[in-house]
């Protein structure tokens, strides 16, 4: 078990896009590992390769119904719109109302190689366009309709 350090808004390579992992190695999967294991230590519910400083395509979610990995993921379909708030593990204690699609499917690479498609609503589709949001170097605050203050809520 390794947890990585977080990497925090004002570091340029959260602004930097990722690149495609080309061979899934011992270097790729012990990444998904620590990734996985610095997720659940946050009590995040998603994380993104760079925000552990690795510009790699490689996500990692869990919305409470089980880790996904996710390696090269892109969305192949979405539709609806939804306006939830969200946070970032790179931006403590901000909080705004985005607007996302309703629905999305992703296609990626599982840590075997194998292409698969995940169907997102909800938390998990909004979980799914924020972190691939990540690999493009796009931080959610930058889409925020409205800053929110959880404190009050
Ligand atoms: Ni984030």
């Amino acid at each position: 078990m390794a947890i990585r350090n977080i990497v925090k808004k004002g570091d340029d390579i959260l602004k930097k896009r990722s690149k495609e992992v080309n061979e899934i190695n011992e270097r790729v999967l012990d990444l998904l590992d620590d990734m996985r294991d610095t997720l659940y230590e946050s009590g995040g519910v998603g994380l993104a390769a760079p925000q552990v400083g690795v510009l790699k395509r490689i996500v990692v979610i869990d919305v409470g119904d089980g880790l996904i990995e996710l390696i090269n993921p892109r969305i192949i379909e979405q539709e609806g719109e939804q306006f939830d708030v969200e946070g970032c593990l790179s931006i403590p204690g901000v909080y705004g109302r985005v607007k996302r699609p309703a629905r999305v499917v992703v296609e990626y690479q599982n840590r075997k190689g194998e292409i698969e498609r995940k169907e997102g609503t909800g938390l998990l589709a909004v979980c799914f366009c924020h972190e691939l949001d990540h690999l493009d170097g796009i931080l959610f605050d930058e889409k925020v309709i409205e800053f929110v203050d959880v404190e009050k809520e």
